[in-house]
């Protein structure tokens, strides 16, 4: 089932515009939709001590689980890419945090044309807490 992928692009969108990354100049856009129906977004937000950088996609999920919620029924990424732009691998694990078997990643290039997996084919191999 698609989640609300034009509400999703739409917010997406609008937090790209909100993206500071002077050092890199590459801009990147999430929303993603909580179990709960609301839709949280997040940008890249880029720091002088590069290591510091969140990624967009991590910016988005730590504001839906500090606002209580904890599962993903889908994401969304964009950038002005001419591929579909995949989540890093760090924001994979990130995102496997917070998914099931049926969250959906949509990919997006700038075009708005995307490409959609499971969490499961972006990272079958993930570190979870059945191995804590
Ligand atoms: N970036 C994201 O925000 N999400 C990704 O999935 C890939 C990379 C950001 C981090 C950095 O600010 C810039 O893109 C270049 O790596």
């Amino acid at each position: 089932m698609d989640y609300e992928i034009k509400r999703l692009l739409e917010k997406a969108k609008q937090a790209k515009e909100n993206s500071y990354a002077p050092y890199s100049n590459f801009n990147v856009g999430a929303a993603v939709i909580g179990k709960n129906g609301k839709i949280y977004s997040g940008s890249n937000v880029e720091n002088s001590s590069y290591g510091l950088t969140i990624c967009a996609e991590r910016a988005a999920i730590f504001k839906m689980v500090n606002d209580g919620e904890r599962e993903i029924l889908a994401i969304l990424i964009i950038g002005d890419t001419e591929k579909f732009l995949p989540p890093c691998g760090a924001c994979r694990q990130v995102i496997s945090e917070f998914s099931t078997n049926k969250t959906i990643v949509y990919m997006c290039n700038k075009y708005e044309k995307f490409k959609k997996m499971t969490v499961d084919e972006l990272i079958p191999l993930k570190f979870s807490i059945d191995f804590l």
